[in-house]
C-alpha cells in the first residue's frame, strides 16, 4: 500500500508551521525541493530530539502542471456566505505543514526548506500554532474531541485506500481571526449553545443546537457520519491576530465541502453561530500525495 505523509496519521504535538506558497520562478526546482523536504526532517531528527513531522501538499492548479491526472474530486477553494459571515477563497500553489515538539526546529526547517529556492517562490502566509492549555481553542473550548484518534480510524478517514491517488489525502485550510471581547461578552451557558458542547469538559449538549458549530459539522449522510481528521491549532499574539489556524486531511474533498456549505448557511439558510465571533481571512485546498507519487513526480 501506498504510503501517506508523515505528519497525517500521529496526534499533533505541541507546535505546527503553516506555510502557503505561491510559485513565481523555476517550479521544477521547487518540485525538487518538495521532495527533499522528508530528508530534511529526518536528519534534523538525528541530530536533535523534535519528533518532527512535515507533509507537502499542492493546490489544484498547480498539480495539473505535473500531468498525473487530477484526484477525483480536488477543486480550488470556493468563496462562500454572505454579509459579515464569508469565507474567503485565498488559495495557494504549495503547503508546508510542519508539526513538531519545538518551535525552534519548525522555523529552522522551513529556513533550510526555502533556502535554495527563497527567489523561486512568495510565502503567502507563514503561521506558527501552538497548543493552548490543555487542548483548548482561543475560545477556551476543548478542541479536537471528536477528532478520530486510533491510527486505524485516522488512516480510514484521512487516506484514500485505492486506485492511483491512494495513500494521498485532501487537505483543507482556513485561518480564522477570532474576536475574544465578543465572544467573552457571552456567559458560558450562552457559549455552550454556540459550540454545542460543554465548556469544562467538552461533553455534547442534550439538546445540541441546530446552529451551534458542532449542530452544523457534525453530518450524517445515508447514516453514516462524516468524518475528518483536524490538525488546527491556535496561533498568534495576543496584541495582533489571534485565533484558529484549521486545517484537516481527508480521503475525499466532499466532507469539507459539506461541512463548509452547512457553517456558511448554504445548505438550509442557518449559519455557524461561532462564525458571529471569528472570521476566516484565508481558505485553500490542497492534495498530498502519498510518500511515493510525491517522489514520482
Ligand atoms: C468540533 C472549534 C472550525 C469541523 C469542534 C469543537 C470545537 C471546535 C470547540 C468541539 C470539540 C471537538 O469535537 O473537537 C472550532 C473553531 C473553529 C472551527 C474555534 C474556527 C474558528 C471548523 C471548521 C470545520 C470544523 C472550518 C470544518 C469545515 C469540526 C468537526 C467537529 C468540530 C467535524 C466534530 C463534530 C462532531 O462530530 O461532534 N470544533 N472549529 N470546525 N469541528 Fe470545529
Ligand atoms: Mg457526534
Amino acid at each position: 500500500m501506498a504510503t501517506s505523509q508523515p505528519l497525517i496519521l500521529p496526534g499533533a504535538g505541541p507546535f505546527a508551521l503553516y506555510t502557503v506558497f505561491k510559485v513565481t520562478g523555476d517550479r521544477a526546482a521547487v518540485v525538487k525541493q518538495c521532495q527533499q523536504v522528508h530528508q530534511l526532517v529526518k536528519t534534523l531528527n538525528e541530530q536533535q530530539d523534535a519528533d518532527l513531522r512535515a507533509s507537502i501538499a499542492f493546490g489544484k492548479s498547480f498539480w495539473l502542471g505535473f500531468e498525473q491526472g487530477c484526484p477525483e474530486g480536488l477543486t480550488e477553494f470556493v468563496e462562500l456566505g454572505k454579509g459579515d459571515v464569508t469565507a474567503p477563497a485565498t488559495g495557494g500553489d504549495i503547503l508546508l505543514h510542519l508539526n513538531s515538539s519545538r518551535h525552534d526546529l519548525n522555523f529552522l526547517l522551513l529556513r533550510q526548506f526555502m533556502e535554495p529556492i527563497a527567489d523561486q517562490l512568495e510565502v503567502m502566509d507563514e503561521t506558527y500554532g501552538f497548543k493552548y492549555l490543555d487542548a483548548r481553542d482561543m475560545t477556551h473550548f476543548i478542541d479536537g474531541t471528536e477528532n478520530p484518534s486510533t491510527l486505524e480510524a485516522r488512516q480510514d478517514v484521512a487516506v484514500i485506500k485505492d486506485g492511483e491517488f491512494a495513500g494521498g489525502s485532501f487537505v483543507m485550510l482556513q485561518r480564522f481571526v477570532h474576536n475574544l471581547p465578543a465572544w467573552n461578552r457571552l456567559n458560558i451557558q450562552a457559549q455552550e449553545k454556540v459550540i454545542g458542547r460543554t465548556k469544562p469538559d467538552s461533553v455534547e449538549l442534550e439538546n445540541v443546537p441546530a446552529a451551534s458549530h458542532v449542530g452544523r459539522v457534525d453530518i450524517k449522510e445515508e447514516g453514516k457520519g462524516l468524518k475528518i481528521v483536524r490538525h488546527s491549532l491556535p496561533y498568534g499574539t495576543v496584541s495582533g491576530d489571534h485565533g484558529l489556524l484549521f486545517i484537516a486531511y481527508c480521503h475525499t474533498q466532499h466532507n469539507f465541502e459539506v461541512m463548509l456549505e452547512s457553517m456558511y448557511g448554504e445548505t438550509d439558510g442557518k449559519t455557524d453561530q461561532l462564525l458571529r465571533f471569528t472570521t476566516a481571512v484565508t481558505g485553500a485546498y490542497f492534495f498530498a500525495p502519498s510518500l511515493e507519487l510525491l517522489n514520482a513526480l
